[in-house]
């Protein structure tokens, strides 16, 4: 059986001044009519699976419980962070838990603030990376890059993997790209520099990690204990006797302050042997800036995403979004503004990346 775990600890502050420390990107509607955490759960609607554990800092409790409970999303339980360690340990105390009722169910991985437009593509990869999960492999979802962009991981693509896995993976070779139920990865690189990622678009042989993955609750223990054991044994400690408060799952505070702060990326991904990828085709976007999330959406003529109480006069390919207030904008190209009750973005769409650095400034001065 599949147990989606949604991860919802992220801060997303290249979404300030909507996304703030209470209430971050993934709990914003920013896109149709739900907000990406529900959206999240959503989507899982065409693959048959177990109700979906949220994993998300406990200061958030309220936002997670509230919009499942709207959005009628089942759900079996809230795993409830004291403090962000990362996905790492997040994806860890969730596999902990799901061995600890006596099932090694395949944990799909997801995060909480992705945009997939396909979602008949993204339900089609999943079902295909099953019978590699089962198989003791890591499965991730690979997007074909379109730039080299830094903030992403990369994997290289190995051989083809048979539709035939009896007699184990990688005997491939014989398949076609395009039949290929998915590849070996020969090197999976979080983050790598912006030289490096040039070289990599160039090859043509590798994807963006999506940030999804799929496998059995025990490989992906086994996998961390090996190559992260300080990790695997400060989340043990962490869930042995978690404390149930209807959907609450609270784990113990000291035991988790006290665990390394790292993501599966670097901790497991980079280390392991058994990594494998099924590739994505499916619109997707992890919105990481403003202008992305303005080339997603629907533009007017002039290029334009209004949202709210907007007057726009000899305005283009700008993204305005006005919360409290009529927003008027006139002669502007390429700018984003994003008016909240207490705070106003102005930007050009080509500096959103450092919208970061004006939070950062904000908790300096804290
Ligand atoms: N529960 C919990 N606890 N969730 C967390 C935590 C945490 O401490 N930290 C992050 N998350 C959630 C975020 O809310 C998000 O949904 C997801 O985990 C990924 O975290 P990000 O912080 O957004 O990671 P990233 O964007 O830097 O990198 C990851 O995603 C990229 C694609 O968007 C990596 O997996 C990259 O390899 C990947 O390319
Ligand atoms: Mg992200």
């Amino acid at each position: 059986m599949i147990l989606p775990i949604i991860m919802a600890g992220g801060s997303g502050s290249r979404l300030w001044p909507l996304s703030r420390q209470q209430f971050p990107k993934q709990f914003l509607t920013l896109l149709g009519e739900h907000s990406m955490l529900q959206t999240t759960a959503n989507r899982l609607a065409g693959i048959e699976h177990a109700p979906t554990l949220v994993i998300c800092n406990e200061e958030h409790r309220f936002s997670v419980a509230e919009q499942l409970r709207v959005n009628q999303i089942p759900n079996s339980g809230i795993v409830l962070e004291p403090v962000g360690r990362n996905t790492a340990p997040a994806i860890a105390l969730a596999a902990m838990l799901a061995l600890s009722k006596g099932d090694d169910p395949l944990l799909l991985v997801l995060a909480a603030d992705h945009v997939i437009k396909d979602e008949a593509a993204f339900c089609n990869a999943v079902n295909k990376a099953i019978p590699l999960a089962e198989q003791n492999q890591l499965v991730t979802f690979g997007i074909v890059p379109t730039a080299p962009e830094t903030g992403y991981g990369y994997i290289k693509r190995g051989d083809a993997l048979s539709h035939c896995l009896n007699n184990g993976l990688g005997n491939g070779l014989e398949n076609s790209l395009e039949n290929a139920l998915g590849f070996n990865v020969a090197k999976f690189v979080e983050k790598p520099n912006l030289a490096t990622a040039q070289d990599y678009i160039a090859t043509g042989e590798h994807y963006w990690n999506s940030g999804m993955f799929m496998f059995k609750a025990s490989t992906y223990l086994q996998e961390l204990k090996q190559h992260s054991p300080k990790i695997f044994a400060a989340c043990e400690a962490s869930i042995a006797n978690p404390q149930y408060d209807v959907d609450f799952i609270r784990i113990n505070q000291p035991a988790f302050e006290a665990c390394p702060d790292d993501s599966i990326d670097y901790a497991v991904m980079e280390k392991t042997q058994h990594a494998v990828v099924v590739p994505m085709d499916c619109g997707w976007n992890d919105v990481g800036s403003w202008s992305a999330l303005w080339e997603i959406d629907d533009k007017d003529e002039q290029g334009n995403v209004f949202k709210g109480d907007v007057i726009g006069i000899n305005t283009s390919n700008s993204y305005v979004n006005a919360n409290e207030k009529l927003v008027a904008v006139i002669g502007l190209d390429d700018v984003v503004v994003v008016e909240t009750k207490d705070a106003i973005l102005v930007v050009k769409q080509s500096q959103v990346q450092q919208v970061k650095q004006v939070v950062e400034q904000l908790k300096a001065e804290q």
